[in-house]
């Protein structure tokens, strides 16, 4: 006689009926009422005593079979597997890692202070949203086939027409290429370069992410001093002339601000030139300069083709696109274009297409502008409350940055302060592990709307003065 199982089903429940049978008659045999080579009642006995339809329970009874949990044959029915116990007691995989803990800021959110993220309140939703819709009705009505793997003609050449116009390079779609971000760029020139094994001249403080990829590309990273006017061009060649590639955050650096000198650019440059090595300019921020007019590319000064120029749309759009792009010199285009065949197509056309007529119609520009307005806004708004605070603050990129005395704990700072919905980032993790490093926070001005401005900075204060206490 098959035994009978006694659960209830909830018709309101997330999981479905067969789900939900399912689990029944695991947690059946993993409590020991359903032992291995126990008959299960047929699908139409617990049909009829459950209130469902068969197919519900042969729908569960299959995937049960699909796990090796039961067993059917034609003369025995149903029964449960002689390895069942085996096969359920087998854990799950375990949780991943979890993210690196600077990283938990980037993921939640957006809290208040929150960097790297642009203000969601003052975006055009609608709009965005019906070209988005577009795009994907095109892209779904279209023929199916493999698209262009350096990204399609249209978004390219309204990256090269705006880099024109905004950026003061002059390039050709075929040296664009469309990428996943920053770092699917970063990723994809780092691997066609074959910079495996190399060395390379890090920003410190510097973008850690990038820090992290070139790690994780094989290369050996040498800390290059940043002061008000960027990377001290000279104090590297000094250090590694030798290296073969240079990563750099000219137009604002990452994250204090200072746009790279007239005079360093050129003397990247030839340095570059000489020593057959590689510029990466991450233009992340592109001409989101709130105080003057950007100054141009790096790679506009570029007559050796040594500049890979990259580009993302994170910050002037959105980081959810997963949407940046690269430049390179026209010597090395073909050699992208395979690559980007090989192993890095840019991403699906839909995005793209949106990107393209958002920039088309000159909605991003204008998008741009609005922007740089309100940014320079809360910028301002922010640096003056935290002066008022008695804080030492300066601006850098779309951050604040708020000065602590050498030695505080500005990664436990902003622990605790997170616990109240603030989201500041400490500098000092921007910092080569193994040497000295400032201590400060990095305030987002994006993400600081007038309206939690003050309560938020009187919060901050708080938390930042208790740890003076602490520490005194
Ligand atoms: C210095 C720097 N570079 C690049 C990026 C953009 O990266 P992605 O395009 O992968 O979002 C960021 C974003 O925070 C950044 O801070």
């Amino acid at each position: 006689m098959a035994p009978s199982l006694t659960f209830r089903l909830d018709r309101s429940a997330r999981d479905t009926l067969t789900e939900q049978i399912r689990k029944g008659i695991v947690a059946a045999i993993e409590s020991g009422s359903l032992a291995p080579g126990a008959r299960l009642p047929s699908w139409l006995d617990l049909a009829a005593q459950l209130g469902v339809a068969r197919g519900t329970v042969k729908a569960a009874y299959e995937r049960l079979a699909d796990d090796q949990i039961v067993v059917t044959s034609r003369a025995g029915g149903t029964r449960v597997s002689d390895h069942a116990a085996k096969a359920l007691s087998t854990k799950p995989p375990a949780e991943p890692d979890p993210p690196p803990a600077l990283y938990q800021e980037f993921f939640s959110g957006p809290a208040i202070f929150q960097m790297g993220v642009p203000a969601s309140d003052h975006f055009p939703v609608p709009l965005f949203a019906r070209l988005r819709a577009n795009a994907a009705r095109a892209e779904v009505a279209e023929p199916a086939v493999y698209p262009d793997p350096r990204g399609t003609f249209e978004l390219r050449q309204s990256i090269a027409a705006h880099l024109r116009i905004a950026r003061g390079l002059e390039c050709h779609p075929s040296q664009v290429f469309v990428t996943t971000g920053y770092a699917g760029a970063l990723a994809f020139a780092l691997r066609v370069l074959r910079m495996d094994g190399r060395t390379a001249w890090m920003e410190d403080p510097g973008f850690f992410q990038g820090r992290m990829a070139l790690e994780l590309a094989g290369m050996s990273l040498v800390p290059m001093r940043v002061d008000e006017d960027g990377l001290d061009v000279a104090q590297a060649i000094a250090r590694a002339p030798d290296a073969a590639l240079a990563l750099v955050t000219p137009g604002q650096h990452a994250p204090l601000g200072g746009t790279l000198a007239l005079a360093r650019r050129v003397q990247l440059i030839e340095w570059a030139t000489r020593a057959q090595a590689w510029v990466f300019e991450d233009d992340y921020l592109g001409e989101l300069q709130l105080k003057r007019r950007a100054a141009p590319a790096l790679a506009s000064l570029d007559r050796a083709g040594r500049v890979i120029h990259i580009g993302s749309f994170s910050k002037t759009i959105s980081p959810a696109l997963r949407l940046g792009f690269l430049v390179v010199p026209a010597a090395v285009a073909p050699r992208f274009a395979e690559a980007a065949m090989a192993f890095a197509p840019a991403p699906g056309p839909a995005v793209q297409t949106a990107v393209a007529g958002f920039m088309r119609e000159g909605h991003y520009l204008r998008h741009l502008r609005r922007m740089k307005r309100l940014y320079a806004a809360r910028s301002d708004a922010l640096m003056a409350a935290l002066r008022a605070r008695g804080h030492a603050v300066q601006a850098g990129g779309l951050a604040v940055l708020l000065r602590l005395p050498d030695g505080t704990d500005d990664a436990a700072i902003c622990r605790e302060a997170q616990a109240f919905g603030l989201a500041p980032v400490p500098l000092s993790a921007w910092y080569d592990p193994t040497g000295a490093r400032d201590s400060g926070l990095l305030l987002g001005v994006a993400t600081t709307d007038e309206a939690r401005l003050d309560a938020a900075c009187d919060r901050l204060s708080r938390v930042i003065e208790r740890f003076r206490w602490a520490d005194a």
